[in-house]
């Protein structure tokens, strides 16, 4: 695979590989995404068995447009209001999947709702305008694994399952959107996300949660998941001997703060790609202090409670 920092050229190239059924890395503002055309049945198999991904977990189609977005899903008022808010950017709607939408029933693990999102990323933009088709994209990582946050993080997850990486440099939220279904009954958070829950909330209302049937709603909801090597500990006020410690906020020292300043937007971007470097030095553990729960804070310890999780 090649690395290529994104121009006219690299994204053109891009495009004409998607079409012909290729899968490319991109970068979008949340993680770098695994892409591939989401109308081609066999470039999405490819997408799921790149990853190792189990296949009833589906998969996220993205659009350049609202409009367009509107030509997969059926959109409740609900619907259109939030992507006026919130698109191009970090929200996905899971959405009734529309009759005549040419999206693979397999991006959608054969459910009867699909998953929509418009980037704002103006590679990714570029790049749905050159294909002009939906583009599924998973977080570009093995799964079960950190989300990459780096065009050299999706390379040290897929190595040679992709031909083109087109690098946007790093990440400006680091972590993934925030994942809403909307239905009759009205609006579900299914994935805390790069979107505090209160800024949707202000358009929409409270969310409700998803219900705990024996089916998860949004079946990615794994229990292991975003998961270093390394054994995490949570809620830590300091490393053990032999740890490495990830700390938070002002004068706590550490091998790694994820903002000095105690700013939970600064926090999310570099939650991903210190989690990796801690994980390279090898220690068997990483230590990590308390994030508070408000606005970001919830899909930083979202991720963290899901990287927690023993294998
Ligand atoms: O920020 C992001 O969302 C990134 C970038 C690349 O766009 N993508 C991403 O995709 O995180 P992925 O595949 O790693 O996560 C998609 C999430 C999963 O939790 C999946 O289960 C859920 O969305 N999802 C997708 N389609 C769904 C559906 N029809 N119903 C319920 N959940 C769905
Ligand atoms: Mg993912």
């Amino acid at each position: 695979m090649t690395i290529e920092a994104a121009s006219r050229q690299s994204i053109d190239r891009a495009a004409q590989l998607l079409r012909d059924g290729g899968l490319v890395v991109m970068p979008t503002e949340t993680v770098y995404g695994l892409a591939g055309d989401a109308t081609n049945a066999r470039a999405v198999a490819a997408i799921y068995a790149a990853k190792g991904r189990p296949q009833f977990n589906p998969l996220i189609s993205h659009l350049p447009s609202h409009e367009r977005a509107r030509r997969h899903g059926v959109f409740p008022p609900a619907a259109d209001k939030l992507a006026q808010a919130f698109w191009p950017g970090a929200l996905t709607m899971v959405l009734a999947r529309r009759d005549d939408s040419p999206i693979a029933e397999l991006a959608c693990a054969g459910l009867a709702t699909v998953a929509l999102r418009v980037p704002a990323h103006p590679i990714a933009h570029a790049l749905l305008g050159a294909v002009d088709r939906p583009l599924a994209a998973p977080s570009a990582n093995r799964s079960g694994r950190l989300s990459p946050t780096q065009a050299s993080h999706a390379v040290e997850e897929l190595g040679d399952a992709v031909a083109i990486v087109l690098d946007g440099g790093p990440c400006t939220m680091g972590v993934e959107s925030t994942v809403i279904a909307l239905d009759a009954a009205g609006a579900t958070l299914l994935r805390p996300g790069a979107i505090p829950r209160a800024a949707i909330e202000d358009v929409v209302g409270p969310l409700r949660a998803p219900s705990t049937g024996s089916a998860p709603a949004s079946p990615g909801m794994l229990e292991s998941h975003y998961a270093p090597r390394a054994r995490l500990r949570l809620n830590a006020s300091r490393a053990e001997p032999e740890e490495r410690y990830l700390a938070f906020g002002p004068g706590s020292g550490g091998d790694l703060n994820l903002s000095p300043s105690g700013d939970l937007v600064e926090a999310a971007a570099n939650l991903f790609a210190f989690l990796r470097a801690l994980d390279a030095t090898e220690a068997n553990t990483i230590a990590v202090a308390p994030i508070p729960e408000s606005g970001l804070g919830e899909a930083i310890n979202d991720r963290l409670s899901r990287a927690a999780v023993r294998r």
